[in-house]
């Protein structure tokens, strides 16, 4: 197949792009390299062995995406496109709902000019409400509680709606849990800018030195240590959930949600200990105050996943350590070499 990638220059673009070309098809990536480094193209140059088109372009802008839809033939699209700072939307909430709102709605109709009917989405597990009951299926609540979130969820239902007037279209929304993890070579790898937000590239750059030392957040949840527990998933094998998901939607019509985790939740400091264990480093860490917005347990329950896709998470917590702390030891500086 020939398919578009929004964002494929980004952490979960780039290990799906490599599953992409590995599996033999053809892919266009589009992004505009506002959270990205141009070096992740070699890399996946270097790692796939194959070449591809790139375009350096914002997906608002449609004059440029319905010229890239006239150039290739395309067959379908997988959309990561967009901003992802939870605690910046908070901050900038009209940057985010205008950037991801308005890539998807452009995006969308260069795809209805083009006859272009699937699209792969990247949402995220922060679309279900606070205070379902753990694993969390598809159907259960939805709500958001940040601007991030809310796009997800609007994305969601702008494609829902899209579906409903296009019932040829083929649309599956792969909400994931939390990403980590990097590609085996340590080549690709997650390389947040600044002081990064999320646990994993914080525990690595601890663990390198780069930070004195973690912030626990929270010890005093309901949870077997008190830190927040959550659903960690291997980067690798949510390249393959697009992979499968591209697959299945070839063969179906409608618009599905689908968890993308492994049913299994480990808390932060059960991650601390795994991480020090496993690369036999320290990381050195202070219990701090919760984060304001944060729960105390979210894992999924993947069995759609599982039964629509024949997907499931194979990698473990090990192979999650080992791979982060083999890219951020080789990279210290992320794609920055300096
Ligand atoms: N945490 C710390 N210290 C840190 C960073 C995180 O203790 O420096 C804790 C958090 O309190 C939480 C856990 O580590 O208990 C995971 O936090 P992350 O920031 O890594 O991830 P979140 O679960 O908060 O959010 C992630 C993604 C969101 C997505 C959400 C979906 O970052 O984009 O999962 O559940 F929306």
């Amino acid at each position: 197949m020939k398919i578009l990638v929004t964002g494929g220059a980004g952490y979960i673009g780039s290990h799906t792009c490599i599953k992409l070309l590995e599996e033999g098809h053809e892919i266009i990536i589009v992004d505009d390299l506002s959270n990205a480094n141009i070096e992740v193209l070699e890399r996946i140059r270097e790692l796939s062995q194959k070449d591809f088109a790139f375009y350096q372009v914002n997906i608002c802008d449609f004059e440029a995406m319905d010229k890239i839809f006239g150039k290739h033939d395309i067959d379908g699209v997988i959309h990561f496109a967009g901003f992802k700072a939870v605690g910046e939307s908070v901050a900038k909430p009209l940057e985010y709902y205008s950037n991801n709102i308005t890539g998807t709605l452009s995006l969308c109709k260069a795809m209805l000019k083009h006859d272009v009917r699937r699209m792969i989405f990247s949402s995220s597990a922060t679309v279900y409400k606070v205070g379902n009951t753990m694993p969390v299926d598809e159907e259960a609540p939805l709500g958001c509680t940040n601007p991030y979130g809310w796009t997800k969820l609007m994305i969601e239902q702008i494609l829902n709606d899209v579906v409903v007037a296009n019932p040829d279209w083929s649309v599956v929304l792969l909400r994931y849990f939390n990403p980590v993890g990097a590609h085996e070579s340590g080549r690709i790898g997650e390389d947040p800018s600044g002081i990064p937000n999320n646990l994993f590239p914080y525990i690595s750059q601890t663990a390198l030195g780069r930070l004195e030392k973690l912030y626990v957040f929270g010890n005093d949840y309901d949870t077997h240590d008190g830190t927040g527990v959550r659903d960690y998933i291997h980067v690798q094998d949510l390249a393959q959930g697009h992979i499968d998901a591209a697959n299945y939607a070839i063969k179906h019509t409608g618009a599905v949600a689908i968890n993308l985790g492994t049913g299994n939740g480990y808390s932060v400091l059960d991650m601390v200990k795994a991480f020090e264990e496993i690369n036999q480093v320290k990381v050195p860490y202070v219990i701090d105050a919760r984060r304001p917005g944060d729960v105390a347990t979210v894992y999924a329950n993947a069995s759609r996943a599982k039964k629509l896709l024949g997907w499931e998470a194979k990698k473990n917590l090990r192979d999650m350590c080992q791979d982060s702390w083999n890219w951020q030891k080789s990279n210290p500086n992320g794609y920055n070499k300096v």
